[in-house]
């Protein structure tokens, strides 16, 4: 320390600090240190039982919404920017209507024939389908099938409301909304014509994804080779606006890993996180290593090196979230890949 000495900086450093000021020496890290791999896996076996277990000890007048919450130590959520938890409605509930700033999704994992409704329109869940909420959308879940539903919850709030700090939310006046628009009215709106006074923001555009139409269209993909040496084969859930990603916070994916595929290691800058949809398999992240099967969830952390193995005689079928489009729009995405 050329120009004094630590007793005198530490005095300076109280001076500073009563006037809340403080001196860029301090806030400098001393030595460079890499960030913790946060990857972190949940298994279904621990999942599913504690998921029925909720459903037989919280009611829905308690808890608007019966969901479990994939916590990573140390952040208190799933990610930095997004949030899956897995929710549960029992046959011959309504979770009610409300409507918040943060944007949702939701991938149906087990049931069928339940139904969501978003601004007015009822939109069918079954296993595999896939649907979005944007913001603002009002939307209440009915289960009136004889089954229970259960479905990963994926949403945007820990950059919306967390990052951000947009925080509003608002409950409907009645347990669930009228039907203001027939079944299948967003999808002919995504289609080649509509009427020229229902183009919305894109953002506001809710969709739905269903299973029987991307399931084929992923093993068409694959019975034409089409496969990324990092990721196998896979497809984006495109906005049917825009072209682009899912949501302007939000991107998702689903993929196929072949019989005896390895993917190329890859790191980039957006956080993922996976649900196993079919099959088995092996994901190296990092230091850490998870071997996963049908129903677990995992993560991998920004900027951390991963590649995936299947295992077994089936195709292993992820369905994955991610905070990509939130790098994108402010230039700091960045993808490398390990020379092969
Ligand atoms: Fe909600
Ligand atoms: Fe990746």
């Amino acid at each position: 320390m050329p120009t004094g000495s630590e007793a005198l900086l530490e005095e300076f450093d109280r001076q500073l600090a009563r006037l809340d000021l403080m001196g860029h020496w301090r806030g400098v890290p001393r030595q460079r240190e890499a960030p913790p791999n946060r990857a972190q896996l949940w298994k279904w076996d621990d999942i599913y039982p504690n998921l029925i277990r909720a459903g037989e000890i919280v009611d829905l007048a308690y808890s608007d919404r019966r969901t479990l919450q994939l916590v990573t130590p140390g952040l208190n959520r799933t990610s930095p920017n997004t949030q899956m938890s897995i929710q549960l409605v029992k046959p011959g509930e309504v979770a009610t209507a409300h409507r918040h700033m943060f944007a949702a999704t939701r991938f149906i994992v087990q049931g069928e024939n339940a139904y969501t409704t978003v601004d007015g329109e009822p939109l069918s869940l079954s296993a595999g389908d896939y649907v979005t909420t944007p913001s603002w959308c009002w939307h209440d879940h009915a289960n009136e099938s004889d089954q229970p539903i259960i479905w990963l919850d994926v949403h945007d709030n820990p950059f919306v409301g967390g990052a951000l700090g947009v925080r509003f939310s608002e409950q409907f006046a009645h347990p669930t909304q009228p039907f203001t628009q027939a079944a299948g009215t967003y999808h002919d709106l995504m289609g080649i014509v509509r009427p020229p006074n229902r183009r919305q923001h894109p953002a506001h555009q809710p969709a739905g994804y269903p299973w029987k139409e991307v399931r084929p269209a992923l093993e068409r993909a694959a019975a034409e080779g089409q496969s990324d040496p990092c990721d196998g084969v896979v497809l984006d859930y495109v906005n049917p606006i825009t072209g682009g990603h899912l949501l302007p916070t939000l991107g998702a994916r689903i993929q196929m890993l072949l019989p005896r595929v390895r993917t190329q290691p890859h790191r980039h800058t957006s956080y993922t996180i996976y649900h196993v949809v079919e099959g088995e398999g092996v994901t190296v992240v990092g230091d850490k290593r998870f071997e996963w099967n049908k129903g677990d969830c995992f993560t991998v952390p920004n900027w951390q090196w991963h590649a995936h193995e299947q295992r077994g005689s089936a195709p292993a079928m992820l369905f994955s979230a991610h905070d990509q489009p939130i790098l994108e729009a402010f230039d700091l995405y960045r993808e490398e890949r390990e020379e092969s």
